[in-house]
């Protein structure tokens, strides 16, 4: 079982859409993906309106899902760990206990361009084309990340 983690600061917007995005690429008997917040305003809570209804255009149901907080644990539970921005990196990073912890995490978008660390803004704030502009980010991203690791999968059975 191959275990991905995504991570925002609020975990309702962005990480859950995520969340969403690559489960339905991915067979849960082979892949386990789950989402945290770096923050802790958040947690228990169901994404953001506006990021139910994205992903529902798109034939995604994220409305069950319930916020929670990252945690020094999720560095052993899980084999990647993607984060949307630089402030999720450097807090996510800061919790790092090792080197190995340290190489789990990488910029999402690292995947469509990489090494350039950019980040999925912010649309907390925003109208709901915010939540457009993301989930197409994501999506992309997230084709590029199902597809090698099921290629990865397949290679290693
Ligand atoms: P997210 O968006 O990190 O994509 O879930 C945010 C949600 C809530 C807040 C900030 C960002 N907030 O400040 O409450």
């Amino acid at each position: 079982m191959t275990k991905i983690l995504m991570v925002c600061l609020g975990n309702i917007c962005r990480s859950p859409l995520a969340e969403g995005i690559l489960k339905a690429k991915l067979k849960s008997e082979s892949f386990y993906v789950d989402s945290a917040g770096t923050g802790d305003y958040h947690i228990g809570k169901n994404p953001d309106p506006r990021s139910i209804a994205i992903a529902k255009k798109y034939g995604l149901d994220i409305s069950n899902l319930k916020g929670r907080q990252f945690d020094v644990s999720d560095f052993d539970k899980f084999d990647s760990i993607f984060v949307m921005d630089e402030s999720n990196y450097r807090n996510v990073i800061s919790l790092a206990r090792n080197e190995e912890d340290k190489a789990k995490v990488n910029f999402i978008l690292n995947l469509v361009h990489p090494n350039q660390d950019y980040n999925v803004p912010d649309p907390y704030y925003g109208g709901h084309e915010g939540f457009e502009n993301v989930y197409k980010m994501l999506n992309e991203a997230c084709t590029i990340l199902a597809n090698s690791l099921i290629k990865t999968n397949n290679d290693n059975s």
